[in-house]
């Protein structure tokens, strides 16, 4: 059978300042998409990387005495480095100043240029220069400001080429109804409706001639291509299309039964991406992605993350203190899908010592204990139900492998965690039930005994495997510690897979966490940023 495909992005960040949790959140979050995919055998292609054109970044590159092009390797450099550390396995990662992406980006507006998709004339309107956006009297806020971001905007007036969206704003629309799903969640696809789509969509202007940090536009050098256009391109450009002869677009930009593609971005640039992009696509006689996925935002209890307020959290002092897998975990399984989620110091670490610490923990290690303890460190072979216990955590156990599935095939990654920590929970509450302590104790019951001990283990390794997209190193322990060598998804529920394994005793998988002192510890680190 042909392997399916599975293409997943992030956004391009800006490179433009360093990258905080909030970048980090959507990156781990396609990671655990991406490896969850390649766990359940597809060919996966996962694309991050960089957008590095645009007034905003030839300004800053100024105020830092570089040239943009010095400024935005210096920062791409720490970018690259935290996907290492975050242990990101993506498979490319773009930048918007490469000449790959660039050939695309001039092929692309050329096309469109000449097939009349793209028009020259001259756009008033009101720019918000840090969105890099346009809007119209209408959208603007209360006191002339940015819908997006809340900022004063100023009157324009520039000669531009525009894009005709509004010749494919119908054909859009159609596509929104005959494609349930395209946006999720549904909530942002109404927004879309009723803000842009319904009212009547205006042409875009696509280029600009204010500053000449950007592709430039070939047949009009004087201008430079409109950020968005360059950026949206990535996707494509990543794979090849019109700068290369690798068969990657062609094996990956396809939209049916066994292809999927998957754009993962946050609430506030969906409006570029379920219409301006796919108009893109639509001109371009493309197909379009399967589904775009708007995440919220991780919020401080005093609102957005920002520098001057000083509530900025960055990944790397959550992993030096607390481990790479504390971080993956909270961010990947503490933010409900498509909302926005909180962070507090007390959150972040109550929940690293509810789940990982109490449930996760806690059950490797009282199982090796006793498995060390009353059979010898070895896993007794499997003989089927011994206890109407057994039968319910084995029930329990094929009924969380199709919660997992079912949330992680939509894409609620938090909801897949929550049915794997839910059955770790199960096996530690089995361990209360059925009392191997005092099981052991009696000669009758030899039986029963090693029945609990199998069990624990055929939980601690399906439980493991299902949490291995999210965790990096907490996995790899469980496996060396209790022998398994079989890590395969479709073993992970076979009743005889820990038969005669051998478990050692390891150091604990996770330390618990003095809430009092590391809240003012994480305090600390965020205000002194
Ligand atoms: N360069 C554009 C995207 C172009 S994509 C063709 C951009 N860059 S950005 O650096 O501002 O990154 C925005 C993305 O970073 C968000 O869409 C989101 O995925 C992530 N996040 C940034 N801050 C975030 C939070 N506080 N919370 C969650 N995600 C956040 O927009």
């Amino acid at each position: 059978m042909k392997q399916k495909t599975f293409y997943i992005t992030t956004p391009i960040y800006y490179a433009s300042g360093n990258l905080h949790i909030g970048h980090a959140y959507t990156t781990t979050i396609c990671d655990t998409i991406a490896g969850y995919k390649k766990m359940r055998g597809y060919d996966v292609y996962y694309l991050t990387g960089t957008d590095e054109h645009g007034e905003k970044v030839q300004k800053k590159a100024a105020a830092a005495g570089l040239t943009p092009q010095a400024f935005v390797d210096d920062l791409v450099v720490n970018i690259k480095n935290l996907w290492q550390v975050l242990r990101i396995q993506n498979n490319d990662f773009i930048r918007t100043t490469e000449a790959r992406h660039q050939a695309t980006v001039s092929a692309i507006f050329s096309q469109l240029l000449a097939q009349g998709d793209i028009y020259k004339g001259e756009y008033e309107g009101w720019y918000c220069t840090p969105c890099e956006a346009f809007w119209t009297e209408s959208q603007l806020h209360e006191g002339h400001l940015c819908p997006d971001c809340g900022r004063p905007v100023y009157r324009a007036t520039e000669e531009t080429y525009f894009f005709r969206m509004s010749k494919y704003a119908d054909q859009l629309i159609r596509y929104y109804n005959d494609h349930p799903g395209f946006i999720e969640p549904e909530s942002r696809k109404n927004e879309m409706m009723n803000n842009f789509l319904l009212p009547g969509l205006e042409d875009l202007s696509v280029s600009r001639t204010s500053f000449d940090w950007g592709i430039p536009v070939q047949e009009d050098p004087k201008h430079v291509v409109y950020v968005w256009i360059d950026a949206l391109s990535n996707y494509i450009s990543a794979l090849g299309y019109k700068n290369d002869s690798s068969n990657l677009f062609d094996r990956f930009w396809h939209n049916d039964d066994d292809h999927e593609i998957l754009h993962v971005v946050g609430k506030e640039i969906v409006r570029f991406h379920v219409i301006y992009w796919p108009i893109m696509l639509l001109a371009l006689g493309l197909p379009l992605p399967t589904k775009i996925f708007a995440h919220g935002w991780i919020v401080m209890k005093d609102g957005k993350m920002s520098k001057s307020v000083g509530n900025v959290v960055y990944p790397e002092m959550l992993i030096a203190r607390y481990g790479l897998d504390a971080l993956r975990y909270f961010v990947t399984t503490c933010i409900p899908f498509g909302q926005d989620g909180l962070f507090t110091p007390e959150l972040f670490l109550e929940n690293v010592n509810t789940d990982l610490v109490n449930n996760y923990g806690n059950l490797v290690s009282r199982t090796a204990a006793m498995i060390q303890k009353y059979t010898q460190g070895v896993v007794p072979t499997y003989a089927g139900v011994k206890t109407p216990f057994d039968a319910d955590l084995e029930a329990a156990m094929l009924q969380a492998k199709v919660q997992y599935e079912h949330a992680m095939d939509a894409f609620h990654i938090d909801q897949g965690a929550r049915a794997a920590f839910e059955l770790l929970s199960k096996a530690n509450k089995y361990i209360d039930d059925t009392q191997p302590w005092a099981l052991a104790k009696d000669p009758n019951q030899t039986a029963a005994l090693q029945s609990v001990l199998t069990h624990l283990a055929l939980v601690i390794k399906a439980g493991t495997i299902l949490l291995s997209p999210f965790l990096i190193d907490a996995p790899q322990r469980v496996y060396a510690s209790y022998g398994i060598t079989d890590t395969h998804y479709d073993h992970a529920f076979d009743w005889h897979g820990m038969d005669g394994a051998i478990v050692t005793k390891a150091a604990a998988l996770f330390p618990r966490l003095d809430l009092t002192l590391e809240s003012e510890y994480i305090r600390r680190q965020m205000g002194g940023q």
